[in-house]
């Protein structure tokens, strides 16, 4: 497999150093090939070639099997003006290499339960929600404009752009518990009257799942009331970007969180769900783990690899198990290691 590193800014390098160990020692083990090849792309590239995203960048990814992104941005660029900013980057991926379904699992590690800010009783049954977010369309993509007085952005969604994410996200309630939520603001807008109308007409093609609906307002304080109810839920991009950071704090575990950006075929974009965390970069303080899962997960999506995608996300959970904390998550009584050493760990195990 031909695999585009965008390992970005801030932390970005030090954690897909760490999963790219990890996607080796998996190779390995199971007898595939592995090559790599690194594409500039955020606040790097704005110093370097001063674009966030440059096209030989994109035509990288796009050649490629699949990406594994570090994080992009960070305060040194959050001068620049808007169009030229590091998210850009991220933006300009997601939509070139059409990427229109984002994945973001929401999992509580039973063996970090201590770091979940929710009350006991809340999770007492662990805590695993599908937040299926569209990724290429509404706000962030829009007609917008500023002038001296005003400024605007657009949020418009046809039916296809609907269609196509709600049918992923009903394939993805189907292999779960078969509920799916879907979040809209269907009482004030157009696009989420038209949003819940599509779900409505293709959920009589899936009768075996559970479908309601919630504005988002109340989907965000059901999320801390009473997690549990959620299964799978498919929102837009604005509100998934919302609920799906809402969702890994409650887990306790935003260093662990991995997530998948996928498109028609079986390209796909695989990053940790925190950011770049550029206070910490280089010292290798930072959890690789959000990352290395995002590889499982690129295994399980892009690849067809349910076996190695497992053996991954089984080696994190014996690192765990054995006591291997990373700073962000360490407790009493732990083992405190660094980036590197969680890596080599979580690859002596595969
Ligand atoms: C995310 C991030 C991005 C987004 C930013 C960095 C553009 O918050 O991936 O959730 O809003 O999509
Ligand atoms: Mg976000």
């Amino acid at each position: 497999m031909k695999i585009a590193l965008v390992k970005g800014d801030g932390i970005g390098p030090d954690i897909v150093n760490e999963a790219v160990k990890v996607l080796d020692a998996t190779a390995a083990k199971y007898n595939f090939e592995v090559t790599y090849e690194e594409a500039i792309a955020g606040g790097c590239a704005i110093d370097k070639f001063g674009e966030p995203l440059p096209q030989k960048s994109l035509d990288i990814c796009k050649a490629s099997d699949s990406v594994i992104l570090g994080a992009v941005g960070g305060p040194k660029w959050d001068n620049v003006e808007s169009n030229l900013r590091p998210e850009k980057a991220l933006l300009g991926l997601r939509s070139g290499m059409n990427l229109f379904c984002n994945l973001r699992p929401a999992i509580m590690y039973p063996q970090l339960k201590g770091a979940c800010p929710l009350k006991d009783e809340i999770v007492a049954n662990g805590l695993d929600i599908m937040v299926v977010r569209e990724l290429t369309g509404g706000i962030y993509f829009g007609k917008r404009g500023r002038d001296d007085n005003s400024a605007y952005d657009t949020l418009e969604y046809s039916i296809p752009e609907i269609e196509r994410i709600v049918k992923k996200s009903f394939e993805i309630a189907m292999v779960r518990d078969k509920k799916l939520t879907s979040v809209d603001k269907a009482n004030i807008l157009n696009s989420s009257q038209l949003w819940r109308s599509v779900v409505e007409r293709m959920a009589k093609d899936y009768p075996e799942v559970t479908v309601n609906h919630l504005y988002v307002d109340n989907a965000a304080m059901q999320l801390v009331r009473d997690p549990n109810q959620f299964d799978t839920i498919v929102t837009t991009n604005m509100f998934g970007d919302i609920l799906s950071d809402e969702a890994s704090q409650i887990t306790g575990s935003i260093g662990m969180l991995p997530s998948a950006s996928l498109g028609k075929g079986t390209l796909g974009m695989y990053e940790p769900i925190h950011g770049s965390a550029p206070d910490i970069a280089g010292m290798d303080l930072a959890n690789p783990i959000a990352t290395v899962l995002s590889v499982a997960m690129m295994l399980r999506y892009s690849f067809k690899m349910e076996k190695e995608a497992k053996a991954i996300e089984n080696a994190v959970g014996k690192v765990l198990d054995d006591g291997f904390r990373t700073g962000d998550i360490f407790e009493e009584g732990m083992k405190k290691v660094g980036t590197k050493e969680m890596g080599d760990l979580i690859a002596a195990a595969i």
